[in-house]
């Protein structure tokens, strides 16, 4: 991740090779937010910006060299929107986000996005860092470097602000820097190839990532899951000649605090099994761990900020595989904890990876439990690739829905209609794999409260905002986006003792 510092410079006088500032939008044109350059250079540039092009509005990233104005030999003029929208933390995140995803070619970015338009100037500056930090992460593993033309991308960030010692400005930039960090953690995770992430590489990446930071683990691997009774894990990775793990993270600040259980998906590759997918759904389907890697990271922020809430983690990793070995349509797989289900459909798998986990977290008397994950295709087709749908009990799906509201991500809640359990009948078994396929997502998540039962709790359905199959917009890269990470973190911080 790149490094970022605060300063308390005038951000025309940063040594840096670019200089972002912000547009906001007005009613006949546009006009750059704060006093980021001298007075008159100031005016002059106001003075051009209609003949630039320059709008103001939300995306917009513009290069202009910067002249006299600044140190700095370029000016990125990024839009805030309007003079109420840029009050918005959310609006100085995404801005901060879309100069730094557009600044390939310095190295350098010194962040002069006004602080002072919002109340509180620690959350805003909290915002930018958050942000810029975002917007700045790059996925390079696979690509070789052209030793002659490298590729140069953001590293050293400099934000400006006036009050560099202020302890509320550190600690909510340092806040932004561990969310950031988490995000981008859950993004290198998901868009490793799925031939180097099998489930036993991906914890052993989790064993690596939490030493130090005082979180416990556990794995238990097939032999350990086999004489758990852990047979929802287990038929969803018996077709894979890489075998399934459970990893346990806990945080325990004190006894006495709230308990909250989390719960991810961690579908290495879904293939679909021998409901084999068609190859174009199969080709993002590297991101079924989008849940596992949220979490994952989501522990590792709760750890670093040190928060006072009690957590147990789960991420139920898998590879869904057709092959002799891999479970068929009409098995019948035995839960942890005893309930049956027939498998009419191999490639509902998240479901049953996730019955084992809930059933687990039921048995450790968690407060709330709130589960993620890339469940269903259904939940694009309802709320498109940007939004996702949260089911549950009532008091814990608003709270998640709160929380993603406070943190920049976007959701919704969506109903767990009881009608929906009857098309969930199983000729045979306790449950069926597969129910009503109108309102899929939510036959999904009537499947999942059958295990949890009574206790309170929170099913996020990640399968859209996980992954972005299309171009950049504001901090989000196309691949892996970390959703899911804010979210859970908020909630975590949100939680009363
Ligand atoms: N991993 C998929 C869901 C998914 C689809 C995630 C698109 C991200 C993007 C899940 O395991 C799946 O295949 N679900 C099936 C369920 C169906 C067979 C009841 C689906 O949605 O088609
Ligand atoms: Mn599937
Ligand atoms: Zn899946």
């Amino acid at each position: 991740m790149a490094e970022l510092t605060l300063t308390g410079k005038n951000p025309h006088e940063l040594r840096a090779d670019a200089l972002v500032i912000g547009v906001i939008k007005t009613d006949d044109s546009a006009q750059i937010a704060g006093e980021p350059l001298p007075r008159a250079a100031l005016k002059t540039l106001n003075g051009q910006l209609k003949a630039l092009g320059v709008t103001g509005v939300t995306d917009e990233v513009l290069r202009v060299p910067a002249g006299d104005s600044a140190t700095a030999p370029i000016l990125l003029l990024v839009g805030l929107g309007t003079e109420e929208e840029a009050r918005k933390p959310e609006s100085l995140r995404r801005a901060a986000g879309a100069a730094l995803l557009r600044a390939d070619g310095f190295e350098k970015v010194g962040i002069a996005l006004p602080l002072d338009l919002d109340a509180s100037q620690a959350q805003a500056a909290g915002a930018v860092a958050e942000g810029a930090l975002l917007g700045a992460y790059r996925f390079e593993t696979y690509r070789a470097q052209d030793e002659k033309n490298p590729v140069v991308h953001p590293q050293k960030l400099e934000l400006a602000v006036s009050a560099t010692r202020d302890k509320e400005i550190r600690a909510a930039v340092e806040r932004g820097r561990v969310l950031a960090a988490a995000v981008c953690g859950a993004r290198d995770l998901i868009n490793t190839a799925p031939n180097d992430l099998p489930p036993a590489i991906f914890a052993e990446t989790a064993k690596t990532a939490v030493k130090g930071t005082g979180l416990k683990i556990e794995v238990l691997d097939e032999k350990a899951l086999l004489s758990g009774g852990y047979g929802g894990i287990m038929g969803v990775g018996q077709g894979s000649s890489r075998p399934p793990r459970l990893v346990k993270l806990t945080w325990s600040p004190s006894k006495k605090a709230k308990h909250v259980a989390l719960v991810g998906k961690g579908i290495t590759f879904d293939s679909g099994g021998l409901s084999i997918k068609p190859s174009s759904g199969m080709e993002t389907m590297k991101s079924d761990m989008s849940g596992a890697a949220a979490v994952l990271h989501t522990m590792i922020a709760a750890a670093a900020l040190n928060l006072p809430v009690r957590v147990t983690a789960w991420l139920a990793l898998a590879e869904n595989m057709p092959s002799g070995t891999a479970q068929r349509p009409s098995d019948v797989i035995t839960i942890y904890g005893g309930k049956t289900v027939e498998v009419l459909n191999t490639d509902a798998e998240g479901r049953l990876v996730m019955a084992d986990v809930l059933v687990a977290a039921r048995e450790e008397n968690a407060d709330v439990i709130v589960d993620i994950a890339t469940l269903t295709g259904a939940q694009v087709v309802a709320l498109g690739t940007r939004v996702a749908g949260v089911m549950g009990s009532d008091e814990a799906r608003d709270q998640v829905v709160a929380a993603a509201d406070k943190s920049g991500e976007l959701a919704w809640p969506m109903p767990l209609p009881e009608e929906l359990r009857a098309s969930l009948k199983s000729k045979i078994a306790d449950i069926a794999n597969i129910g009503d396929r109108w309102g899929g997502m939510l036959s999904a998540g009537v499947f999942l409260q059958e295990f949890v039962e009574d206790t309170p709790w929170a099913h996020i359905d990640i399968a859209g905002p996980s992954f972005n199959e299309g171009s950049n917009w504001g901090y989000t890269p196309a691949g892996g986006t970390g959703y899911g990470v804010r979210t859970l973190l908020t909630f975590l911080e949100e939680v009363e003792n």
